[in-house]
């Protein structure tokens, strides 16, 4: 089996769909043939268990961490979706909705040992460190957003964290390039340096290696875009538009691979706690096969 591709699937604002594509995207690289794993890496409001359609697993991410079970994989468990399995977050325990960094490594350490075609990992709302440290961990990462601005502005700001979070983590131990990064993030630098591009070229001045570095990391990223809740032609695009924010003030490909329809039956399938992937609406299911094949085709 080949490396597996991590895939954190983000959005900024809370209820955007970030858990629904999830699921339904797991399951669609399954019908394509692939394997998949899925992460609940929402340790304060843990629920991709539900969307899956299953209830509390009985070993999560909590009993990892305090080291009842050694490895990660020891508390992977199996899912309706075949191929599949599901290592949920620890939603009870509120000491762990903001994990150390310790722990928060463990984690992460713990993720690049699995084994899967694809693992996606489902973030939590907001743009707080633990999101943003998840995000820049990995090269792959997937934005969920609906159509309306203040959902495009939180999605901006979810990417413009993890972006500057993954910058500053290329320097452990050198205070001086991160105060540096840091104070680009405050928005009396950002109107002196309102784009990536302007910072980098500032910075080049100071720290030229360093910035290559920077660069080199920015342009490793895989970053995708998937709208979600969309009810008409005009919303699509929305994506288009923000793909464009994105590579003027960010520098960085963020690649739209398609949407979801909105739809009261995605609502419905989660009250039923049956499998909340719905697998007999057709304009759900080409919804996902479309973005399922952008999304393999451009992954690799
Ligand atoms: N395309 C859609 N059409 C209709 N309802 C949807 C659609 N996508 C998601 N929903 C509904 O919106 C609600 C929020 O979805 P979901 O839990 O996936 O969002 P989330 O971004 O993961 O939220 P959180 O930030 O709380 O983790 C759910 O009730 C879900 O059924
Ligand atoms: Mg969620």
């Amino acid at each position: 089996m080949s490396e597996p591709i991590i895939i954190s699937i983000g959005g900024g604002k809370g209820g955007v769909g970030k858990s629904t594509i999830s699921s339904n995207l797991g399951a669609a690289l399954v019908r394509h043939g692939y394997s998949v794993g899925y992460i609940d890496a929402d340790l304060g409001g843990a629920n991709l268990h539900t969307c899956l359609g299953m209830r509390r697993p009985a070993r999560t991410l909590h009993n990892f961490l305090t080291g009842e079970y050694k490895s990660l994989v020891d508390v992977a468990v199996e899912t309706p979706v075949p191929k599949s399995w599901l290592i949920s977050g620890a939603g009870e325990f509120l000491e762990l909705a903001n994990p150390n960094f310790a722990q928060k490594q463990k984690i992460l350490n713990g993720i690049k040992t699995l084994e899967a075609d694809y693992i996606l990992v489902d973030l939590g709302a907001g743009s707080h460190t633990i999101v943003s440290d998840f995000f820049a961990a990995f090269p792959h990462s997937i934005t969920v957003t609906d159509c309306l601005p203040t959902s495009v502005e939180n999605a901006y700001g979810f990417l413009k964290s993890g972006i500057f979070r993954g910058l500053i983590r290329l320097f452990p131990g050198r205070d001086d390039i991160q105060k540096l990064l840091k104070a680009y993030t405050s928005p009396k630098t950002d109107k002196n340096a309102p784009t990536l591009d302007n910072m980098f070229a500032q910075l080049r001045v100071k720290c030229p290696e360093e910035v290559e570095t920077m660069r080199e990391w920015l342009d490793s990223r895989k970053l995708f875009l998937v709208l979600n809740m969309v009810r008409g032609q005009e919303e699509i695009a929305v994506g288009e538009g923000f793909t464009g924010i994105v590579q003027k003030y960010l520098s960085v490909s963020l690649r739209y691979i398609g949407y979801l329809v909105y739809t009261p039956e995605i609502r419905m399938s989660l009250r039923s706690l049956g499998p909340a992937v719905v697998q007999n609406n057709r304009q759900v299911a080409e919804c996902f096969d479309a973005i399922t094949r952008n999304l393999v085709a451009l992954a690799r």
